[in-house]
């Protein structure tokens, strides 16, 4: 049995201690639950007890020493947010000779990046990060036709992803919306994207380039929308009523209990105005980035579209494959399985050259994000040892590639010019692929 703890009891949280609390409460043994707010620790502690019968010990983040002197973990499995705390925990575990398993983006910036890497290659434990969308069925047979030169040698690729006016307006009400916390959505949500494509096409980023701008969740949107008066947050708002961006966490059990009535014990507020003029990060992204091998990805982010879901198209040698699914939309933690997909709402086309164009039937699998997280969840807590031909197991080369994309991407926009990876990598060791 190996010895488990949690760091970060908030909404994603429950995915992981239900599932050690349960399917896997014989291959695991969750020994302690830790978070800043000790009002959700102890929601947590309530679930777990209820599951397995037992009472398991919280901890603030105060205490995350004691709880590793105590406990003994010998894994930790992180979803802290805001997602810059990752780095803090992740190497403060390693050096305790704790293995980790963290929530994406791995970190938020190059410094914390090149920190995580001299801790991990110092220690030598293993750091896995939880790229759940790797493991959706439909995305891993993308995976396996490109690996199997269903198009040839890969040239470019275009990506579009849209994120809409409920789940997109969700990254600015909270810590998301400041680059300092989340290092903005080129980081908190593209880091999943990017690292499709860095996998899809097996490839390292090289250089990025970048625009951004908001223009859409500002007080200018606002006032063009008829909102004058607004309050800070949606909870006693007094234009409630007439705003299209209405989130009332005491009418959603979920969100009542996890957020609402937790605010007490550290005034976090998980409701606060879409169009305030506190938030920093882009609402719209597009991102050029060349690859080593020579390929180019053209990359479009949109945080506020009438639909859910993405496109993409990869151009090799032999032919192309297009590829498009529709998401369900949700707020995470309001009770609903996240990013769900649903027959007849995805297609994958493989177009060959000097051929016609195939439908290819897409594998399918139910559960959250589009069926990738109940497969993530085995992988990470009841791994078969089998070989994965898929490679779909992620570790620190994966989440430093992924999230130096979108860090990369970020500061291209600030400073209005290419930014090469290899350079913010600096002489951090990278370390290997699994
Ligand atoms: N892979 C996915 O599909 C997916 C989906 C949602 C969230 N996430 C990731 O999971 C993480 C958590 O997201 P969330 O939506 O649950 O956020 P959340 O705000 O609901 O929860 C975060 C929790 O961390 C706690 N916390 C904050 N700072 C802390 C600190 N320094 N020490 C200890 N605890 C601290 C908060 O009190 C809160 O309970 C984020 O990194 C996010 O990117 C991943």
């Amino acid at each position: 049995m190996t010895r488990y703890a949690v760091v970060g009891t908030g909404g994603r949280s429950g995915m992981y201690v239900n599932a050690l609390a349960t399917e896997f409460a014989s291959d695991c043994d969750l020994v302690a639950l830790c978070d800043r707010n000790i009002g959700r620790a102890r929601i947590a502690q309530e679930r777990v007890k209820k599951e397995r019968g037992s009472e398991v010990p919280v901890y603030t983040d105060a205490e995350f020493d004691r709880m590793l002197a105590e406990q003994r973990p010998e894994r930790i499995v992180v979803t802290t947010g805001p997602d810059r705390s990752h780095a803090d925990y992740i190497i403060r575990a390693m050096r305790a000779g704790c293995d980790v398993v963290t929530e994406k983006p791995m970190t938020t910036s190059a410094e914390l990046c090149r920190e995580i890497l001299r801790a991990r290659e110092e220690t030598g434990r293993e750091l896995q990060v939880t790229f759940n969308y790797r493991y959706s069925p439909p995305r891993s047979q993308i995976r396996s036709m490109i690996g199997e030169g269903a198009i040839g040698e890969i040239l470019s690729a275009n990506f579009s992803w849209y994120l809409d006016t409920r789940h997109g307006a969700d990254y600015f009400r909270r810590w998301h919306r400041r680059r300092e916390n989340s290092g903005s959505l080129l980081v908190h949500k593209a880091t999943h994207h990017f690292d499709l494509v860095n996998w899809w096409i097996d490839d390292a980023p090289q250089e990025v380039f970048a625009q951004g701008s908001l223009r859409y969740y500002t007080p200018a949107q606002a006032e063009q929308m008829g909102l004058s008066g607004r309050g800070e947050r949606c909870h006693g708002c007094p234009v409630a009523s007439r705003c299209p961006f209405f989130l009332d966490l005491a009418a959603n059990e979920g969100l009542k209990e996890m957020y609402l009535d937790q605010e007490e014990h550290d005034g976090y507020f998980r409701d606060r105005c879409v169009f305030s003029d506190e938030i920093d990060i882009w609402d719209t992204m597009s991102v050029s980035v060349r690859y080593r091998g020579g390929a180019i990805l053209s990359y479009l982010l949109h945080a506020y579209s009438p639909v859910e879901g993405y496109r993409v198209a990869f151009n090799g040698t032999k032919g192309r494959i297009e590829h498009a699914a529709s998401e369900n939309t949700y707020i995470n933690g309001d009770g609903t399985v996240p990013g769900e997909l649903e027959r007849g709402r995805i297609t994958t086309t493989l177009i060959p050259e000097f051929s016609r164009p195939q439908a290819i039937e897409p594998e399918m699998g139910s559960g959250g994000h589009g069926g990738g997280d109940p497969v993530l969840l085995r992988d990470i807590f009841a791994p078969t040892g089998e070989p994965d031909p898929l490679r779909r197991r992620a570790n620190q080369v994966d989440g430093s590639y992924s999230i130096l994309v979108g860090v990369a991407a970020a500061q291209s926009i600030v400073r209005g010019e290419p930014v090469k990876i290899p350079e913010l990598l600096g002489d951090a060791p990278l370390g290997e692929r699994w």
